[in-house]
């Protein structure tokens, strides 16, 4: 009989195995692009542009600066003399000015010398404001602005923007614009990782950290960006002196992680309105009875998603990616830590590193017990998405190879630069959409609805029951 078959159905049965097969993953997309590499835009660029006068403020960012909201970290740059580490504030509707007196620090990097970055952590500030900020002194002193969020709550609404591996190319320059340009308007943005890549430079060069901040100034002296430290914020250098690893990011990026009893410079948590955010270091010591290890442990039980229905964590490595380029290495943090993000329900993990994009099906993969076989994502409607968003247009360019036919928990891939948001609308919707740099500002290439975690358990169950 198997004799009788023709070689057409033969081909057919093949091709039917090929077709179920490849479309059992999600999809590839075949979005086909131009110039996929640009090069580092040129110093003296129009988004490098130093301010006027002597001594003028520079590179000024902003970022939550307490657990919950009310407070902000000014920083900023001075690059002839210290000058003043005070910020001046007043909200919108108040004649009132207040300030608050930080304070500056240096550094060198080989025979690079830092110029003076201040620090100022503005607290107690009232929820849902818009507050003027005034920095610098005399004719040199420059006005800027934010919003402080919503009081914390479980069904505020806040849009979050995701941005990843930015560097501080051309592509940069269009992600920047598309994120700003964005209908969706995000208030804050987690930055999953890798800033300036002025490690891409000789020694290091230092004046591409300088640039990269003047660059971003016009988004992230206006919105807190949520930093978390990437392998290109690592800038080990031992063979020319430069073996403190973090050295210039942490003179640089300041984050609220000084919880009490906490001393873990690069892992920290914040709420802000109805979220919960965990960020996570890959590149710090994260084994057993590690800093990181015992804050996570304690960390993940407190979360009351009565208060806070969203958790997110955000780490610069993906645990899920099926890019060949970076291939497994998360898998270590996956063996150590996704069995509790799978407990406490963590609704989606932002990671960059890999210079594409990629959303994963809701997976786990935490049966395996080293004998019993059981090593194989599955479907898990109780897990995490994972969503890699790396791709933010550094020099190093886009990744293209994957692991084909694309497997079953990979959603949606593609390699193009973009921004995404997630916009939380209440405690058990929110709205998921990625956006690739060629398009619209407003053309989503990729989006999903997100059904909060806790609060489908807890109505399952209680359909189950009766
Ligand atoms: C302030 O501005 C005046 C001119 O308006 C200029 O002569 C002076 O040098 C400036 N001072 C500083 C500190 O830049
Ligand atoms: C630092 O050293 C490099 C290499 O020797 C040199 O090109 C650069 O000009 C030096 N920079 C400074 C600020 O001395
Ligand atoms: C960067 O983008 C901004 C906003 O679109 C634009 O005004 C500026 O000219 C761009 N700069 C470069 C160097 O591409
Ligand atoms: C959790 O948050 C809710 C809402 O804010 C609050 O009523 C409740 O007391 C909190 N639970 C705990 C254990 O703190
Ligand atoms: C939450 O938001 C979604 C989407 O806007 C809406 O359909 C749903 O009714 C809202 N739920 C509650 C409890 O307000
Ligand atoms: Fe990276």
């Amino acid at each position: 009989m198997a004799m009788g078959l023709g070689l057409g159905s033969v081909y057919l049965l093949l091709l039917c195995f090929v077709l179920t097969s490849c479309c059992n993953g999600g999809i590839s997309s075949s979005y086909s692009r131009t110039n996929d590499i640009s090069a580092d835009m040129p110093l003296n660029s129009d988004v490098f542009a130093l301010p006027h006068g002597f001594n003028a403020p520079q590179q000024v960012h902003i970022t939550q600066g307490d657990h919950e909201g009310r407070g902000v970290i000014v920083s900023w740059v001075t690059p002839n003399e210290p000058g003043s580490s005070k910020v001046i504030y007043w909200a919108e509707n108040s004649n009132v000015k207040q300030h608050a007196v930080g304070s500056f620090v240096t550094y060198k990097y080989y025979n690079y010398s830092s110029p003076y970055i201040h620090h100022c952590t503005i607290k107690n500030l009232e929820y849902n404001t818009k507050y003027f900020y005034e920095l610098g002194t005399g004719n040199v002193t420059r006005q800027f602005w934010f919003t402080t969020p919503p009081e914390v709550g479980p069904d505020v609404p806040y849009t979050f923007g995701l941005i990843g591996d930015l560097g501080q190319t051309f592509d940069s320059n269009r992600t920047l614009t598309h994120y700003e340009s964005n209908p969706a308007k995000g208030q804050a943005v987690l930055f999953v990782g890798d800033l300036s890549y002025a490690d891409a430079y000789p020694l290091h060069d230092n004046n591409r950290w300088d640039s990269w901040a003047r660059f971003v100034e016009r988004s992230v002296a206006y919105q807190p960006w949520i930093w978390s430290a990437g392998n290109h914020e690592i800038d080990y250098l031992p063979e020319y002196g430069e073996g403190e690893p973090f050295k210039p990011y942490t003179h640089r990026y300041y984050v609220p992680y000084e919880a009490p009893g906490v001393h873990l410079r690069f892992g920290y948590s914040i709420k802000r309105a109805s979220a919960y955010i965990i960020v996570m270091s890959s590149y710090s010591a994260y084994g057993m009875y590690t800093p990181q290890y015992k804050w996570l442990m304690n960390e993940l039980p407190k979360v009351n998603r009565s208060e806070t229905p969203w958790l997110i964590v955000v780490m610069h490595c993906p645990l899920y990616s099926t890019y060949l380029h970076h291939y497994m290495e998360g898998e270590t943090m996956r063996v150590m830590y996704e069995q509790y993000f799978v407990k406490y329900k963590v609704d989606v993990v932002f990671s960059g590193h890999v210079h594409a994009y990629e959303r994963t099906e809701r997976i786990s993969n935490v049966a395996y017990n080293i004998e019993n076989g059981l090593c194989t994502p599955r479907n898990d409607e109780y897990a995490p998405v994972y969503i890699t968003i790396g791709d933010g247009g550094n020099q190093e360019g886009l990744l293209y190879e994957m692991v084909d036919p694309q497997p079953k928990y990979s959603a949606f891939r593609e390699p193009s630069y973009g921004h995404a948001t997630f916009e939380i609308k209440n405690r058990t919707t929110a709205y998921y959409a990625w956006h690739r740099n060629q398009d619209g500002y407003s053309v989503e290439a990729d989006s999903v609805w997100f059904h909060n975690l806790y609060w489908k358990s807890l109505s399952d169950s209680s359909a189950a029951s009766l």
